[in-house]
């Protein structure tokens, strides 16, 4: 059993008439445990569409889809917040953290939100800001911190619950290149260390010949699945 499954999976939005714009159309893709795929496509193509569908965010018009042999269509409200929270990780482009929150208090919110003690929840985003070499700003807050710093944070956070699966939408899209750099080796060197499998959206050619599998979209759907 692949660890996520999507069958034949129709994403549209807006009326389905010529006005409508099928985002996702028809998309079949298997993802095994472990694996790090780089998703490419030029912007518009459906990229964003995939992530938000696998990580729950949004759910398809049509098709089906299967995480860890659950298929998020039928597991409900609760289903998909359990799943959200236990198994899946995700790094925006945006970094998406609270601003009125230190980087400690953003990294241990979901763990805090999944019930964890306050002693496990600290313990554990203590040892990923180690990871991220952001330890010594835990009680900075986000708008004192560089961008890189900021998507460093947004790593950690994503990965406080000890997700399997990490999704992660052109996760250095607003970095320079240096923290680019810094900020996809270490999203790498985090997946291959607990093994995690890594869905990764980007533009930049050169990033994602660096995963294991790039799969390309066009117009809504997969037109190439190579692996090295
Ligand atoms: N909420 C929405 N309502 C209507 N159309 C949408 C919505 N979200 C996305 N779309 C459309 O779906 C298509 C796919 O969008 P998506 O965001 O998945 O592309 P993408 O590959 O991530 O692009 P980019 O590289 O620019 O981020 C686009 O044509 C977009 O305009
Ligand atoms: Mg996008």
């Amino acid at each position: 059993m692949a660890l996520i499954e999507l069958r034949d999976v129709t994403r549209m939005y807006g009326p389905a008439s010529a006005e409508g714009v099928t985002a996702l159309n028809g998309v079949s893709l298997m993802i095994e445990a472990g694996e790090q795929v780089s998703l490419v496509g030029s912007s518009g193509s459906g990229k964003s569409t995939l992530l938000n569908l696998i990580g729950g965010i949004d759910l398809p018009t049509s098709g089906t889809i299967m995480v860890e042999g659950r298929d998020i269509g039928t597991i409900g409200d609760k289903g998909m917040t359990m799943l959200r929270r236990e198994l899946i990780g995700i790094v925006f482009q945006f970094f998406n953290l609270m601003p009125t929150l230190s980087v400690l208090e953003n990294v241990t919110l979901p763990a805090e939100l999944a019930g964890k003690s306050e002693s496990e929840s600290r313990a554990r985003a203590m040892e990923l800001l180690r990871g991220v070499g952001m330890e010594g700003r835990a009680s900075h807050k986000p708008s004192e911190l560089s961008g890189g710093e900021m998507q460093r944070t947004a790593i950690a956070r994503a990965l406080v619950n000890r997700p399997k699966i990490l999704l992660a939408d052109e996760p250095t899209g607003n970095l320079d290149s240096h923290n680019g750099t810094l900020v996809l080796d270490l999203l790498r060197r985090i997946a291959a260390d607990e093994g995690l499998t890594l869905v990764m959206a980007t533009h930049d050619p050169a990033i994602a010949a660096q995963a294991g599998r790039t799969v390309e979209m066009r117009d809504g759907r997969v037109v190439s699945d190579r692996r090295r």
